[in-house]
């Protein structure tokens, strides 16, 4: 059995999706072990303990640097023997120690097609900058800021009449099916890495 981290922050709507999709034998041979987050008062929190899930916050100011910071968690993930961190609405940067603990075995979701808009403000920017296609990407973390290697992408109109939050709702309900879909195929050891491609062995 594989062992899930999910790190967030905010509402964890893509946590529950992770959660639901293992309930009904969507991501077979994992389980999410640990919900950590930077807010105490994260709903992800709460949506974890309903599951009764473990769950840890760590808060920023309690810690010196981002590197104390990141390295507390890291060294809690590895006493957990965490396999797989799913980063779910986690809205820091990674040290890259952080990145260095867990090689390829970082995911990421980001509402834009990547490269394009990345950032936090990815479904704002694309709207402003009046681009027709938006979408999400699941994306392995690397040092940058949503550059990590691009393991599935989806698309979506955007229509005239679209505001930021109409265009979050529809990309939310692609998210919540593509986060799934992409730590299955983790789990069943289907993705291969060359180079920056992310190739999927859906046989
Ligand atoms: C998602 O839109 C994701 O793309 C971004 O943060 C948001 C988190 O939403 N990284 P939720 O907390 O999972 O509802």
């Amino acid at each position: 059995m594989k062992k899930i981290a999910v790190l967030a922050s905010g509402n964890g709507s893509n946590l529950q999706a992770i959660i639901d999709a293992m309930e009904q034998g969507k991501i077979k041979g994992a389980e999410v072990k640990l919900v950590v987050s930077d807010k105490k008062d994260a709903y992800a929190l709460k949506r974890a303990q309903q599951k009764n899930i473990a769950t840890k916050t760590f808060l920023p100011a309690e810690f010196t640097s981002r590197e104390d910071y990141d390295q507390a968690i890291v060294t809690y993930l590895q006493d957990m023997q965490i396999d797989l961190v799913v980063l779910a609405g986690f809205m820091r940067l990674l040290a890259p120690l952080f990145v260095a603990a867990f090689p390829n075995r970082i995911m990421n979701i980001h509402p834009s097609l990547l490269p394009a808009f990345p950032g936090a403000c990815g479904v704002a920017d694309a709207l402003a900058y009046g681009v027709k296609v938006t979408g999400c990407t699941v994306h392995f973390v690397d040092e940058g800021m949503d550059t990590g290697p691009i393991i599935l992408q989806e698309s979506l109109p955007v229509y005239d009449h679209d505001t930021v939050e109409s265009l979050q709702q529809r990309i939310h309900v692609l998210e919540h099916r593509l986060y799934p879909q992409a730590i299955a195929l983790w789990v069943q050891g289907k993705i291969k890495l060359e180079g920056r491609r992310c190739l999927i062995d859906d046989n």
